[in-house]
């Protein structure tokens, strides 16, 4: 899996068993992940292409940094076999309008799901699982959505799996 804006390199440890590749514009941030040991570029999210396709792509936190949406999805959509992931604040974006902008670039299907766990920082048990129950709250999830929190969104060719 490439892992675009990758930073740190950090969500690699939650992937055991991937091969994993990360990409991150700043030299700081390729430096840090090579010194956890993984295999990261230095490059551009905008203009960046893996040199065979890959199974799953992901972005967190930086998908405002593509230049141009349209087109950032179209390539990645070349370069991604199965599974795009990025997570989306639907206050700063229309979720219809980047939706339809993902199926457009060939992904065949979009699906969201609330996302409450912070990103930056771990959570106790406890608290972890009520946000995990408010996030499959149906409307209570899209009102709290209006006000704080992300989804999560996974665009996919066949299956979601
Ligand atoms: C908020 S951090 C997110 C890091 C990581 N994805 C995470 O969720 O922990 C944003 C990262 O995007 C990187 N970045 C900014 N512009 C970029 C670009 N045009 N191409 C690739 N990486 C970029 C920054 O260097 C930074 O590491």
């Amino acid at each position: 899996m490439l892992d675009l804006a990758c930073g740190d390199a950090a969500a690699a440890e939650h992937l055991p068993g991937l091969r994993y590749v990360g990409l991150d514009a700043s030299a700081e941030m390729v430096k840090a992940a090579q010194l956890r040991g993984r295999t990261v570029v230095l490059g551009d999210l905008n203009d960046y292409e893996p040199s065979e396709p890959v199974a799953a792509t992901t972005c967190f936190r930086a998908i405002y940094y593509a230049k141009d949406r349209t087109a950032f999805f179209r390539r990645v959509a070349e370069y991604t076999e199965r599974k795009f992931v990025f997570d989306l604040n639907p206050r700063q974006y229309r979720v219809e309008d980047v939706c339809a902008e993902v199926r457009a670039a060939g992904f065949d299907q979009v699906e969201l799901r609330p996302f409450f766990s912070p990103q930056r920082f771990s959570l106790p048990r406890s608290v972890a699982s009520a946000l995990y129950a408010l996030e499959r709250s149906g409307p209570v999830a899209r009102l709290l959505l209006t006000m704080r929190f992300s989804y999560l969104c996974a665009a996919f060719r066949g299956r979601n799996t």
